[in-house]
């Protein structure tokens, strides 16, 4: 069966939104799995929003009839305390249980087998970054499927990494030598059209995620209107955005486990920062701006807050709604792949 039949009320080719913690919550998950595509709910530390936006979520979309609610929920490992989040994924049973950022890969194998314990129809799915942490992952949790993170991804990812285009293909050949062919694999990283995500089927992906491309959705939970602003106006988002450790660190020392970096729009913080003003200079004028009316966002380079946003960030040029999104993105992969056979 493919990944998307396993998720029956989707629509191929499955199109996926990202599970970001604090923007994707249940407005835009519930829109994304009504326009027939796979809806996530993110979460980071605190698991009673979660457990909010899930009931909000349970009250708008029907369960499927093996009693699973038909969207995922995303778990950042390093934060997320099992013990309260386990009791709420048996309660809600997600049809998906994304998994992301543990600090060591075996930590997945224990959060493998206790979400399994909690919710045994739920799928797992784990987020990795490297062909090497796609073969353990895969041996050592036995995923329903891979999430291949590519280096043009916005938000948090791995600091030393490849694009999908090199990536994705290299990891299904090791995993199909080391026989796990029949894990499926999803993209992510820099897919915010229709013809980045023909590229990824193209790849071998079964399913592709855009966070990115859904920061620009009417239903996505925006910290302040100037974070979509900023991500609306940015172009050429090779130079414009660029990964780094420091975003993690304008609040305080960065909690984050060593692997792992952020991408964000290049703003005053990042660019004083590499001038050479010392951190502590820059933290106390990224907190002063923080409080100004615009929330420290500013577009073409201004602003000193964070705007986690991906390489593909210039071709999201206006607000949607998300169902239109979905719909958008799952014809132009379609049309894509129609033209370029015809071309060749
Ligand atoms: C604003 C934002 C927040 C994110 N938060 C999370 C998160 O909480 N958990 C997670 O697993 N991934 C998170 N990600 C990374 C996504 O899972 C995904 O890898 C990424 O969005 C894909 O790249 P794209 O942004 O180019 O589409 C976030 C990404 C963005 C842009």
């Amino acid at each position: 069966m493919s990944l998307q039949a396993s998720l029956p009320w989707t629509k191929s080719p499955l199109i996926i939104n990202a599970p970001m913690a604090g923007f994707a919550t249940a407005p835009l998950a519930t829109a994304v799995t009504h326009a027939g595509g796979l809806g996530f709910i993110g979460s980071a530390l605190d698991m009673s929003a979660l457990s909010d936006e899930l009931t909000a979520a349970s009250q708008a979309l029907p369960r499927q009839p093996n009693g699973l609610l038909p969207l995922g929920v995303g778990l950042l490992t390093f934060i997320a305390d099992p013990e309260k989040a386990l009791p709420i994924l048996a309660k809600f049973k997600p049809a998906v249980v994304w998994l992301f950022a543990a600090k060591e890969l075996s930590d997945y194998s224990t959060w493998t087998q206790k979400v399994r314990a909690a919710t045994p129809k739920s799928q797992i799915w784990i987020q990795v970054g490297s062909v090497a942490a796609a073969l353990t992952v895969a041996s050592q949790c036995k995923p329903d499927a891979l999430c291949i993170q590519g280096i043009d991804a916005g938000g948090h990812g791995f600091s030393s990494g490849a694009g999908i285009i090199s990536l994705l293909p290299e990891v299904a050949d090791a995993l199909a030598a080391a026989g796990h062919s029949s894990i499926p694999l999803v993209a992510a990283g820099g897919i915010s059209c229709g013809r980045s995500a023909a590229a990824a089927f193209t790849l071998g992906a079964q399913g592709i995620v855009m966070g990115t491309r859904f920061l620009s959705a009417s239903e996505t939970h925006m910290p302040h209107p100037g974070y979509r602003q900023a991500v609306l106006s940015a172009s050429d988002g090779g130079q414009t955005t660029t990964r780094a450790k420091l975003f993690d660190e304008l609040r305080g020392p960065s909690i984050w486990p060593g692997a792992y970096d952020g991408r964000s729009i290049v703003m005053e913080s990042f660019t004083d920062h590499a001038a050479g003003v010392e951190i502590g200079e820059v933290r106390q004028l990224h907190a002063e701006a923080l409080k100004t009316e615009g929330g420290g966002f500013g577009v073409d380079g201004k602003g000193r807050a964070v705007v986690w946003a991906g390489t593909g960030v210039g071709l999201v040029k206006k607000e949607q709604a998300a169902g239109e999104i979905v719909g958008e993105v799952r014809r132009e992969v379609v049309e894509t792949l129609e033209k370029v056979r015809s071309r060749l």
